[in-house]
């Protein structure tokens, strides 16, 4: 099948390569033409594992190429997927100016039957928009379908090669046909639905994900004031069957591109749409305070940060990933920055400059090659993102005599082995 994607970011891209090893024709295509460029030499712009090796396999067979001409890419295409960003506006509404520019210049060259699908994350209601856009720019008949994506960054080519299910939209059997016969390599249940139903799915998926996470912090908090423990809590929990023990570690609150972005999308809708109660409004609310409030707690526990050395492990919002879009990091640092910190080193095995110009170029901040750089003489360690390379690292060889506080903010540490190399250990969902 001729398939084309449009916006290569990380659904665009992975998508392209997951098609294009099934044998399907493929063509990637993206306003940036630098991006291009390095795609098409088998350069991925961003981190994430395995997907250079699939981007080789598919430019090398012949059955994948990108490009910036909407003529070549679309003209011949069966089915166009696109996978442009739809960025929060400040409101929490969704920002749909990408969707509308690419459907705006794929419209006139769309071939007859051809289906146009819309997997960016998007509202129920936004196909009916983009229809009117593309029935307004050709006379062609033209199918529309939402196929929303379920990837998780760091495990991305993988979500797609074996997803859990298959989600698509169709307002006719024949669109459905065509994106059934897409998929069948897959190997997962596929869902035929409305194409609204897809697209709340989407959302409605990201929403109760990002209200456990809340949960699992609202919890560890009443174990922070109790004698329970967080980590046999959620451990109980998770035998249930109706519960399961996956996706529940309490944190700092969820970050990513996805969630928070997903969370105010859903709260904005209720409030558009004068809803009696707003749950995602509260989801919000709940995940942004959470930071400030375990901040608050260690800062007291510490004595404040003024004048301390302090340590941060983890720059990106999750590891295997080199994204920091709403990384903890980003809001962890300028609270310690501006409660006088006398330094603040950070280390991360994967991103090597921090996004942020204001930190970077606090004189008070550094960011160091190796962890034991980053450790050295620090008064309060901060070990905030699971990368392996963090949990895994042997602390008993940078301990120094001095008095030092541990905080593991992923609850990944094991509390004895910490204590018993003399840190003064701070657990999320444990009592200090
Ligand atoms: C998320 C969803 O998991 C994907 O299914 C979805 O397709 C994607 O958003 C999207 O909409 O594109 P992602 O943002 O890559 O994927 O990352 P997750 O691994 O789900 O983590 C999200 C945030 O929650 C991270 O900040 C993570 O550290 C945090 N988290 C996750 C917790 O705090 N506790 C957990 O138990 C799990």
């Amino acid at each position: 099948m001729k398939v084309a994607l449009i916006g290569t970011g990380f659904v665009g891209v992975t998508a392209a390569v997951v098609y294009a090893s099934f044998g399907n024709q493929v063509i990637g295509l993206d306003i940036d033409q630098s991006k291009i460029d390095s795609l098409n030499k088998g350069k991925v712009p961003f981190y994430e594992p395995k997907l250079v090796e699939l981007l080789a396999s598919g430019l090398a067979s012949g059955n994948l190429k990108f490009t910036t001409s909407y003529q070549e890419a679309i003209s011949d295409a069966d089915v166009v997927i696109v996978a442009v960003g739809t960025p929060s506006a400040s409101d929490g509404a969704i920002d749909l100016s990408y969707i509308a520019a690419s459907v705006s210049q794929a419209a006139p060259y769309l071939k007859d039957g051809a289906v146009l699908v819309i997997k960016s994350t998007v509202l129920p209601g936004t196909l009916a928009q983009v229809k009117t856009i593309v029935n307004n720019l050709t006379d062609k008949q033209i199918h529309f379908a939402a196929l929303p994506e379920f990837l998780k960054e760091g495990t991305a080519v993988d979500d797609t090669l074996y997803p859990d299910r298959v989600v698509i939209g169709v307002e006719n059997k024949a669109a459905f046909k065509i994106l059934e016969e897409l998929h069948a390599p897959f190997k997962a249940p596929i869902l035929c639905v409305k194409p609204e139903s897809a697209q709340l799915a989407k959302y409605a998926s990201n929403n109760y994900l990002a209200l456990r996470i809340v949960y699992a912090n609202a919890l560890a908090e009443i174990c922070e004031n109790s004698e329970a423990d967080i980590d046999e809590v959620i451990e109980a929990m998770g035998y249930e069957k109706r519960i399961g023990n996956h996706y529940w570690y309490p944190g700092l609150g969820y970050g990513g591109s996805c969630f928070p972005k997903d969370v105010k999308a859903l709260a904005h809708f209720c409030q558009d749409n004068h809803m009696a109660t707003n749950l995602f409004s509260a989801i919000n609310e709940l995940n942004e305070k959470r930071p400030v409030q375990v901040l608050d707690k260690i800062s007291r526990v510490v004595e404040g940060f003024a004048g301390k050395k302090i340590a941060i492990l983890g720059l990106s919002f999750k590891p295997n990933t080199d994204d920091q879009r709403e990384a903890p990091a980003l809001a962890v640092i300028p609270r310690l920055l501006n409660d006088g910190a006398a330094q603040v080193s950070a280390y991360d095995p994967m991103v090597k400059k921090i996004v942020s110009e204001e930190i970077a170029k606090n004189k008070n901040y550094q960011q160091t090659e190796t962890l034991a750089e980053a450790v050295k003489g620090a008064d309060l360690i901060i070990a905030l993102i699971e990368w392996p390379q963090i949990v895994g690292f042997d602390f008993a060889t940078t301990k120094e005599e001095k008095q030092q506080f541990f905080f593991d903010a992923r609850s990944q540490f094991e509390m004895k082995r910490m204590q018993d190399l003399g840190y003064i250990y701070l657990g999320i969902g444990q009592k200090f």
